[in-house]
């Protein structure tokens, strides 16, 4: 069984990254610039963020995290999108998700400049992604496609089984391994709460991304032997016994299906590395550099 351990794989697109900053320094450039919005205190958010904006710091990125209140106005929180969109300073802007609940979040989206869209949500960047045209990647997916190339997955003429069809990894996943990519060409079939026979289906998966948010979900009589498992789960789980009251556990049950499959992702220190990975390699993107490998057709 093979390790595929994020911790690897993003170390070495954040060196690449890092040598591009390190050269555009060099030549007098200012160094790409990621703004992140984060609305509110959610416990995870704010670890997500706090963890995007120290990997933009370690690569030579500029970074700038802008704070709201829980509370805030969804016409200020647009004002601010619109202010960072005019801002020749910044290249690439995120909201994190979720917003509460009197904000739109189809709204905040729309509002963010597409040429500035580093998350990949916008409808305009998801359009170009179906059409398999040059966009920006959501960041998960973009990962994970990155993994599947930094391990040498082949993934050609396989069958992949998505589970969850969320607008920020299923659905996108799903088009990007249906596509003519060279870590794409898969047959996907997409799987979601009202799949019936879910089980047989995961059974027939060369591939399997786990993306519903249930914790340990996937369990090894659900998986091809052989099968690779790409875990997206990232669920805090109460646990007294924990340092912060809680571990984080993915939707593969990692010590069973770890003895069927041939390569699998572990939780933590998977997909999430890889996430930071994809957003930055967008953000170097938006600072007018194309990013490298994807967009290869096979
Ligand atoms: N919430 C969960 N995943 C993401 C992500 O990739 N981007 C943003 N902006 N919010 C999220």
């Amino acid at each position: 069984m093979m390790l595929l351990d994020g911790k690897i794989a993003s170390q070495a697109v954040k060196e690449s990254l890092k040598t591009t900053v390190h050269q555009l320094l060099m030549d007098g450039k200012p160094a790409p610039h990621l703004a992140a919005i984060l609305v509110g205190t959610n416990g995870a958010s704010e670890t997500y963020v706090a963890s995007k904006v120290k990997n933009c710091e370690e690569i030579g990125f500029r970074s700038s995290l802008i704070r709201m209140e829980e509370s805030i106005e969804e016409a200020l929180l647009l004002d601010k999108i619109y202010e960072l969109n005019n801002d020749a300073a910044i290249d690439g802007i995120l909201v994190q998700l979720p917003l509460p609940k009197h904000i739109s979040e189809a709204k905040v989206i729309e509002a963010i400049n597409p040429a500035k869209d580093v998350d990949g949500f916008h409808p305009i960047s998801v359009g170009k992604l179906v059409q398999g045209l040059e966009t920006f990647i959501p960041a998960t997916p973009y990962g994970i496609m990155l993994m599947l190339e930094h391990f040498n997955i082949e993934t050609k003429g396989k069958h992949a089984v998505v589970i969850g069809r969320s607008n920020i990894v299923g659905r996108p996943m799903s088009i990007l391994l249906s596509s003519n990519l060279k870590h794409g060409n898969c047959t996907v079939t997409l799987c979601h709460s009202h799949t019936p026979n879910l089980k047989e289906i995961c059974l027939q998966g060369d591939i399997i991304i786990a993306a519903l948010g249930r914790p340990e979900f996937v369990k090894a009589d659900m998986v091809k032997e052989g099968a690779v498992v790409i875990d997206v789960g990232i669920t805090r789980v109460e646990d007294p016994t924990a340092k912060k009251g809680f571990r984080i556990k993915g939707d593969v049950a990692f010590d069973e299906v770890s003895t069927k499959a041939s390569a699998i992702t572990p939780v933590p220190g998977g997909v999430g590395l890889m996430t930071i990975a994809g957003l930055l390699k967008n953000t170097l993107q938006a600072y007018g550099l194309k990013a490298e490998g994807l967009g290869q057709k096979a």
